[in-house]
């Protein structure tokens, strides 16, 4: 049987299913979709035992459950451990969707929808490709999945998970489709993840919200010390100038840069395709540098005082604001969030508080290249796209990839296939049939390919 003609036959039905799991809003940072969330992991489940699972199961957590499923054929076989995701984003803002962000709609070869391509189009290629290789009735490996429902909330659940199931996940290795390739005719495969520190900091003032004709300069606006502090957290040159910041940072060679900027990247496309007239980041060093091997630090929001219609004078009494940090190989999420505690409490002037709360975070990775898992990966997507896939640093983060080699032992082959335009995380996020088709195809080359090591 080709795989190929397989898909051709069946990929009407392909995109169908994978339009009425989209329809699901299994947003996971909002308790209002709690029960749509575990719908979610009951129609995965199912899916995993349409497709020819053994068994599959939704597992309690403290929070969101897991979905586990296996395929096991012989203890002979290697046995390949998927992960993916089934909660989604928040779909906000809403008013900016051109269709409504739970009821797909497939419109120039792609489908519209939240967790269109993050992660409910993904994870779902595995599904089918577990499918095709039942129905092929030659499956060259043992296949398990682990498809979670709180990845998008810092997979909080997941240690503790992983640690009282250590038996069951065991495996050779495990498969990611959760990141992204260069472009349709550039696949890549990406070899490191950025790691993350989120802080969420508040800035207390006057006891009370004041006037600020009547108090106005005379007492301190946490507004606007709450701008200085976040202005000084990055100088002129775009380093950050918390104290022992880039100390652990792993500096790479200049072969290794080259490599890295050597990937095609078209700066002026890149600009376009944002509507910006120019970039910006740290000094001496390039924007696939900044976004891929570079640690950063980004305001994600901020509020206080009046933001109603029309002017009210006011002095807040208290401002607020998320500040996250990207980290890379080797820095440590806890290490950089004390230091930015640390740091931010030290910089505050006396007349306001500062309190300094951290959120979820995670660790940075990298990923080999020299096993025979990545160089399977490495043939799969040759063997689909026609052309081998470049190595690539991604600036994401998926925090859990550093707990599988701690708590498992296992590395990671991180094989995705959305496209850095496809709007993950914003209004009209979309994943192409191209993509979810080649995806499915590429993963069950990796399967067959992956047996014969
Ligand atoms: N799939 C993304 C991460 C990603 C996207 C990696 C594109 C590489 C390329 C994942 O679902 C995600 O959004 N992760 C979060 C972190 C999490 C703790 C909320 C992120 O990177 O912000
Ligand atoms: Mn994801
Ligand atoms: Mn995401």
């Amino acid at each position: 049987m080709k795989v190929t003609d397989y898909i051709d036959e069946h990929k009407d039905r392909f995109i169908d299913e994978l339009v009425e799991l989209l329809k699901i809003p299994s947003v996971s940072a909002d308790p209002a979709y709690k029960e749509d969330v575990r719908k979610m992991a009951q129609a995965t489940k199912q899916s995993l035992i349409d497709a020819g699972a053994d068994f599959a199961e939704v597992i309690e957590t403290g929070g969101h459950p897991m979905v586990y499923g296996e395929k096991m054929v012989s203890p002979d076989l290697p046995t390949v451990l998927v992960y993916g995701h089934y909660d989604v984003q928040p779909p906000d803002p809403i008013e900016l969707w051109n269709s409504p962000p739970f009821e797909p709609v497939i419109k120039n070869e792609k489908i519209y929808a939240r967790g269109a391509c993050d992660d409910k189009g993904q994870f779902y290629m595995h599904v089918k490709a577990l499918e095709i290789l039942n129905a092929s009735g030659e499956l060259p490996v043992n296949l398990k999945f682990m498809i979670e429902g709180e990845e998008e909330v810092g997979s909080e659940n997941l240690e503790a998970f992983l640690n009282d199931n250590k038996e069951k996940l065991n495996a050779d290795v495990i498969l990611v489709s959760d990141t992204s390739i260069i472009a349709n005719d550039t696949p890549s495969l990406e070899t490191g993840l950025r790691g993350l520190a989120y802080m969420e900091v508040e800035v207390v003032g006057p006891n009370r919200d004041l006037h600020s004709g009547v108090y106005g300069g005379g007492v301190a606006n946490p507004i606007n010390v709450l701008c200085d502090m976040i202005a000084s957290l990055q100088d002129e040159d775009g380093h950050i100038t918390i104290p022992g910041f880039y100390d652990k940072v792993v500096d790479l060679s200049e072969q290794e840069r080259k490599e890295l900027n050597a990937i095609p990247f078209d700066l002026d496309e890149y600009k376009k395709d944002l509507g910006i007239d120019d970039v910006r980041g740290e000094k001496g060093y390039t924007t696939v540098e900044r976004t891929g091997i570079r640690p950063t630090l980004d305001v994600n929001g901020i509020w206080g005082g009046y933001i109603g219609e029309g002017a009210k004078t006011v002095l807040p009494s208290k401002a607020n604001a998320k500040i996250s940090m990207r980290l890379v190989p080797n820095q440590s999420s806890d290490e950089i969030s004390e230091l930015f505690q640390t740091h931010f409490e030290n910089i505050a002037p006396d007349s306001v508080t500062v309190t300094v709360t951290p959120h979820h975070g995670g660790e940075p990775v990298v990923t080999p290249t020299n096993t025979e898992a990545y160089k399977s990966a490495s043939t799969a997507m040759e063997m689909a796209f026609g052309k081998k896939p470049i190595p690539t640093r991604g600036g994401g983060s998926i925090p859990i990839i550093s707990l599988f080699e701690q708590v498992l032992g296992l590395k990671t082959v991180l094989m995705g296939f959305g496209l850095d335009s496809d709007a993950i995380h914003s209004p009209n996020e979309h994943y192409g049939i191209f993509n979810y088709l080649k995806g499915i195809e590429t993963i069950t080359y990796f399967h067959q390919e992956y047996s014969k090591k």
